[in-house]
């Protein structure tokens, strides 16, 4: 990570070996997707926008799912015990060792942590040469999380958990977050003397706060703006709440960003879409990571944006529209019960209603391109691979099987026959 200009080193360890077992799955909680990506995944991609140099996952429960979605991405360690979460730390050791730097400890049920918050987390960290700096908040309702315990001057001694609390102690509103960053080499050596006699008889990574206040060594915080980032997935009302929290800071951000969104309770747009300004996104729309949308069009209503698709400006996607890897040029329009797949349109073309491309032929997905200016009559199938030039026309109701050469009507339907007939 780079700070002031030079090259900081920044590890990130992942705590991932806890069963989830009010999640009442047969997988590992953290294979649950928020949106659709995995909640170990999310925080995996997280640690790496930080910039990361490393990223070490300690896995045990359900290990070989974790390592099925996190694959090579990440470097593993294992606890087979869950001995509390500094023990989770310490099966880490072989990573931290001969290392100097910071590391970052993440938890892989925690995934919707802001990447500003911790960039924050850590430039403070380097910054106030602190060996241990917390992720806090002040919480109305404290139980359950470790406390802050700070002296007269402000100053972290120590984090006392729940059960080990005293009633003044409980009365605290500053938690920890369980998120930190720690001075590599100091948190090694902390790591050494914490002991389970505590009331859950655990190896607690909190008490190396107190060790470090011990042999003088800087301590600080950083208290999060938003509690909801630091949120955690225990069960799955847990992970529907996540969810939404995710998808209204996502709306929001299209919004501040000059995005109309008219009713965002409706709307799910996942992570790492763009979205140019005066586009109205109407109600019942959901858009798919990676997706690029230009300025001034209409989406929606009920349309669904899938992987892949890169719309210009000024383009109608509306009701009831579905896009999969679809290229749209600018001015074109898309405005009902349509299915593009695995399509290039061009500009200022218009699509009628009820068409689509057969872009699967039950083992592969074939490629569908459409020149500029192209008139898609109602109700057109386009069997992929299949190509229309500029300037096409083609005839309602047409299955379009051959390319159609620019400046060509394209017609492929019976022709129509009246017959008597006498209604009795
Ligand atoms: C921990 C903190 C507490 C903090 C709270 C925030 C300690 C001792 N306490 O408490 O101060 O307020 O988080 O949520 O650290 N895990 C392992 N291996 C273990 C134990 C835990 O991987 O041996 C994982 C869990 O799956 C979970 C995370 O670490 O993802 C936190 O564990 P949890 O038992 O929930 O911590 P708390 O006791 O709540
Ligand atoms: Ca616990």
């Amino acid at each position: 990570m780079i700070i002031d200009g030079e090259d900081k080193y920044v590890m990130t360890v992942i705590m991932a070996a806890g069963k989830g077992t009010r999640m009442k799955s047969e997988k590992s909680k953290l294979v649950h997707k928020i949106y659709d990506k995995e909640l170990v995944k999310r925080v995996t991609e997280l640690a790496k926008q930080v910039g990361s140099d490393e990223v070490v996952a300690v896995v045990g429960h359900l290990r070989e799912q974790v390592e099925a979605v996190l694959g090579d991405t990440v470097k593993y360690a294992y606890q087979d015990e869950l001995l509390g979460t500094g023990h989770a730390v310490m099966q880490a050791k072989k990573y931290l060792q001969g290392k100097k730097g910071k590391v970052v400890i993440l938890y892989g049920d925690v995934p919707i942590i802001r990447k500003e918050t911790l960039e924050n987390l850590i430039t403070k960290s380097y910054k106030n040469k602190e060996y241990a700096t917390l992720l806090t908040a002040i919480y109305e309702n404290p139980t359950g999380y470790g406390r802050i315990i700070r002296d007269e001057g402000g100053n972290i001694k120590a984090i006392v958990e729940e059960k080990d609390a005293n009633m003044y102690e409980k009365e605290i509103k500053e938690i920890n977050s369980g998120i930190y960053c720690f001075d590599i080499e100091e948190l090694l050596s902390s790591l050494e003397y914490i002991k389970p006699n505590n009331a859950q008889g655990e190896y607690y990574l909190t008490d190396v706060i107190k060790i470090m206040n011990d042999k003088g060594l800087k301590t600080g915080a950083v208290i999060v703006e938003d509690n909801t980032e630091i949120l955690g997935v225990n069960d799955r009302a847990q992970l529907e709440l996540l969810t939404r929290v995710l998808r209204m800071r996502i709306n929001a951000e299209h919004m501040r960003n000059g995005v109309t969104v008219e009713d965002a309770n409706s709307i799910y747009i996942h992570d790492n879409v763009i979205i140019g300004v005066d586009t109205v996104i109407h109600p019942n729309t959901t858009i798919k990571s990676g997706t690029i949308i230009g300025s001034n069009c209409e989406i929606g209503p009920n349309a669904y944006i899938r992987e892949g698709c890169i719309i210009g400006d000024n383009v109608k996607v509306g009701n009831c529209v579905e896009l999969k890897n679809v290229k749209v040029g600018n001015r074109t329009k898309i405005p009902h019960f349509i299915y593009l797949g695995d399509t290039e349109i061009g500009e200022d073309c218009n699509v009628g209603c009820g068409a689509i491309t057969c872009n699967y032929d039950g083992k592969n997905k074939n490629k569908t391109v459409i020149g500029d200016r192209a008139f898609i009559g109602s109700n057109v199938n386009l069997v992929a691979p299949v190509t229309l030039g500029d300037d096409v026309l083609i005839a309602a109701g047409s299955t379009i099987t051959k390319d159609v050469p620019s400046n060509n009507l394209g017609i492929a339907r019976e022709k129509q026959e009246n017959r008597p007939y006498n209604k009795k």
